[in-house]
């Protein structure tokens, strides 16, 4: 592994440094992916000093494959780098039948960590995240849930993912007053869909981490839909009524408006959309989907470089906008 081109960011105040650049297993790595390319793409990451990977009980397709597909890569050639690596894994969406298989709930985190460590063939996940917010659950109980999971030993560190700015302060609350600090907060951040503005800023103030997920809009963001929807993509897999194929119609104009910005930076729109999220100094670390190693690469040649002009700043901010420049936060890194 080789850690002298990729900056490592700390998380919130904790101890823990995370790459610019962590490689998530949400798709891509299932059933279907074919086993040399999938191989590849981890080995690739590993080389170049990815340290984090982020997994989930139900990433695949089938649910659970992708923890398959890593526990057995990681013990067949991997296992003596464990200690330099950080791996993740979440509970929360549905997963199994019947009432425990999803929620909040401690009898749903609890059995899904034990089975996302047999899967992973581990004894002890990094980072275990409740997935979501379950309105139905008292937090009190998700987040003893976590501190049960830290407190045995079968996480080393608690993290929350999706959950508001008001919900991220109560359970980081909780956490803390139950001995376990929360770590991080995982959420939806990229050029096109700013779910989590105001979470980035919360989490700042709250002490933690923030990973943003999804920072290519699951693809959205790179030359490749420029001009239409290619045949090989999610968007084209998903199909013309799922809301990504939408998404990609109505967004041409913006997407081909950042590629313009993008070239005159000497970047890709792929790589602009990584340097853009990395220029907050809010962010931890991207969690960006890889399908080959071609676009590893391609996402791996934006760590180190989020500097951007203001000017660049204002005219990104414009296109998000869809209007006049706007003074922004943004402009302030
Ligand atoms: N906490 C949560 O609720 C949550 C939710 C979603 C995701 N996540 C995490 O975030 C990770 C990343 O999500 P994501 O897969 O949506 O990330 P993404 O980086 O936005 O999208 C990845 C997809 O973009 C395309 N792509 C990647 N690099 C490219 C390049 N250089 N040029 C052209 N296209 C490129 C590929 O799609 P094609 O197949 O079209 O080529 C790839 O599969 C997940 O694996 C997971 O770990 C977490």
């Amino acid at each position: 592994m080789d850690t002298s081109t990729m900056p490592y960011r700390r998380c919130g105040h904790s101890g823990l440094l995370l790459p610019e650049i962590s490689l998530g297993l949400w798709q891509n790595f299932g059933d279907g992916a074919e086993p040399a390319q999938a191989r590849a793409v981890i080995a690739r990451a590993i080389d170049k000093g990815v340290t984090h990977f982020d997994l989930a009980n139900n990433y695949g397709p089938p649910p659970g494959a992708a923890e398959e597909r890593f526990g057995a890569l990681l013990e067949k050639e991997f296992f003596s780098l464990r200690d330099q690596l950080v791996i993740s894994s979440k509970a929360g969406h549905l997963m199994w039948p019947g009432p425990y298989g999803q929620g909040g709930s401690r009898k749903h985190l609890l059995a899904s960590l034990d089975q996302s460590l047999k899967r992973l063939r581990l004894d002890y996940v990094d980072i275990f995240y409740s997935h979501r917010f379950d309105p139905d659950t008292p937090l009190e109980e998700t987040m003893g849930a976590l501190e049960t999971a830290v407190k045995s030993g079968k996480a080393l560190y608690a993290g929350i993912s999706n959950y508001t700015a008001a919900q991220s302060a109560e359970a980081c609350r909780l956490l803390k007053g139950a001995g376990v600090p929360c770590l991080v907060h995982q959420g939806l951040f990229n050029l096109l869909q700013s779910r989590s503005e105001d979470v980035v800023d919360a989490v700042e103030n709250l002490g933690i981490g923030f990973v943003a997920f999804s920072p290519l809009a699951q693809g959205l963001l790179s030359e490749r839909y420029a001009g239409g929807i290619p045949a090989d993509s999610r968007a084209a897999r998903e199909g013309a009524d799922s809301p990504l194929y939408q998404r990609a119609l109505t967004e041409q104009p913006k997407i081909a408006a950042f590629e313009k910005i993008a070239r005159s930076r000497g970047q890709s729109l792929a790589q602009m959309a990584l340097s853009w999220l990395l220029h907050f100094p809010q962010l931890t670390s991207v969690i960006t989907g890889a399908r080959n190693v071609g676009q590893l690469d391609e996402q791996l040649a934006a760590a180190g470089n989020s500097q951007f002009s203001p000017q660049e700043l204002r005219q990104i901010e414009a296109i998000r906008l869809g209007g006049d420049p706007q003074p922004s936060r943004t402009v302030v890194a």
